[in-house]
């Protein structure tokens, strides 16, 4: 059994290692834009090209006649991946480019929502013009002002924690029209986020356990978004700060949302689909969709996938099992990233990495990138988040301590992390935060 693996990023590292545990023992092909070293070192064969041109993936599939491919990121789906794939007869995990919209294209998302699920949708508004802007934020108050297009989760900036005032909000949106015509504002949600990933083959949906990350890049969530620094998950997949009425409703609503988007486009869904909800005093709320494993919650959810990992791709394609298992385990995963990121991506010394002591202290890596040319097994962070680091553990508090006392004992100069995440103490914060919210 041969699979095609299209990505080159923490998300597709892990996605690897999970199909390469698989009782089907699969020959692995690897599709990248950049050489991952530790994707490479899974497959028996790689081949480097864009993720904007479908064909060029479509024929490298065929050439090596493979029985399934799994798309990773968004880019190539968006771009037609899928569509490729499929005219060559592939079975394919990922959405055709008419439902990849659902997460490159944002206002087709708030318009499948308004019209399929209108109580998850925040209040919003596409503005084209200065004065679209101004009256937006007297209708909407606080909002969230986002590019329209795909962002990889950074541009988003967020008032009281990006953007101070109403002042720096309408600036911040003019400058995202005079730079491509057109801006999000939406209402701002108070409350705690999770992230509720399912697998879907169109007809029925299976959820993953909740994992909630970590977008901003500074400790106490701070700073600019991210892609994401950090995630976590909890022993019986839910989160203590999500109400199991709230969590019944919002995968009753991101069901709804993808019966919704197949009607709208006469398309069907095959794959992965990622919800990315807010508990908020109203109800659950849709921050945004994905059409793909997030990153860095593939890094947990992949490591925790207790059925065979290619069976469950595979039937993605043409029949979900009832239930898909993941192992009763908490999970931790923090990533490694440069100094300067998201703002500056520089380029780092190489750094070595001991990977013996990491596996004798039961902990894992999973890389996003690494420049191997130092030729010495040392590897050059490339800019953006570099590696992770994840620790499964039936406790949270274990698995988080597992994770810092290892990055610690690593210092690995020119690299920083995210402390506090899944820290007993902001666990509790969050958790009162929500109590307080919610009575
Ligand atoms: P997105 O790329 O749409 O997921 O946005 C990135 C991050 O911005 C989200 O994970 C949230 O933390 C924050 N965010 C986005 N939209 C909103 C909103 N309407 N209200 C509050 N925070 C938001
Ligand atoms: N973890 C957020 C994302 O994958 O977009």
């Amino acid at each position: 059994m041969k699979i095609l693996l299209v990505g080159n990023g923490g998300r597709e590292h892990a996605i690897a290692a999970a199909l390469s545990r698989s009782r089907l023992h699969p020959e692995l092909i690897a599709y990248m834009s950049t050489l991952n070293p530790a994707i490479a070192a899974l497959s028996a064969k790689t081949q480097m090209g864009s993720m904007k041109t479908p064909e060029s993936i479509a024929d490298f599939a065929w050439q090596n006649r493979v029985d399934l491919a799994v798309v990773g990121p968004e880019e190539p789906l968006v771009h037609g991946a899928a569509d490729a794939l499929h005219r060559k007869g592939i079975p394919t995990v990922g959405p055709r480019q008419d439902l990849a919209r659902m997460e490159g294209d944002k206002t087709f998302l708030r318009e499948v929502v308004a019209r399929w699920a209108p109580e998850a949708n925040p209040g919003f508004r596409v503005c084209h013009s200065s004065q679209d802007v101004r009256k937006a934020l007297v209708e909407l108050g606080d909002v969230a002002v986002k590019p329209l297009g795909l962002t990889s989760g950074k541009g988003v900036r967020v008032m009281g924690i990006q953007l101070d005032t109403a002042a720096d909000a309408e600036a911040y949106a003019v400058e995202l029209i005079n730079a491509q015509g057109n801006v999000l504002l939406e209402e701002k949600l108070i409350g705690e986020e999770f992230s509720q990933i399912v697998f879907t083959d169109g007809i029925r949906m299976v959820p993953m356990p909740l994992v909630q990350d970590a977008k901003c890049a500074f400790n106490g969530d701070t700073g600019p978004m991210t892609g994401g620094m950090g995630t976590f998950s909890m022993p019986n997949h839910t989160l203590p700060f999500v109400p199991e009425d709230q969590l019944q409703q919002a995968r009753a609503l991101l069901f709804k949302i993808i019966m919704g988007a197949q009607e709208q486009t006469g398309q069907r869904y095959h794959g992965v689909l990622y919800g990315q909800f807010m508990v908020t005093r109203n109800g659950p709320r849709i921050v945004e969709t994905n059409v793909r494993l997030g990153d860095p919650e593939a890094i947990n959810l992949m490591a925790l996938l207790k059925s065979d990992p290619v069976e469950t791709f595979m039937s993605a394609t043409c029949g979900l099992p009832e239930v898909v298992e993941f192992e009763n385990m908490a999970s931790v995963a923090k990533y490694l990233v440069p100094q300067g990121y998201p703002e500056k991506s520089e380029r780092g010394e190489p750094v070595s990495i001991d990977m013996d002591m990491l596996r004798k202290a039961g902990l894992e890596l999973i890389l996003a990138n690494g420049d191997p040319s130092s030729g010495d097994g040392r590897l050059a962070p490339t800019g953006s988040r570099f590696a992770a680091l994840l620790a499964l553990r039936p406790e949270l508090a274990a698995a988080e301590e597992a994770v810092e006392s290892m990055l610690e004992q690593m210092a690995l100069p020119g690299l920083r992390h995210r402390s506090d995440i899944a820290k007993p103490g902001s666990l509790q914060a969050k958790i009162t935060r929500i109590q307080n919210l919610l009575n």
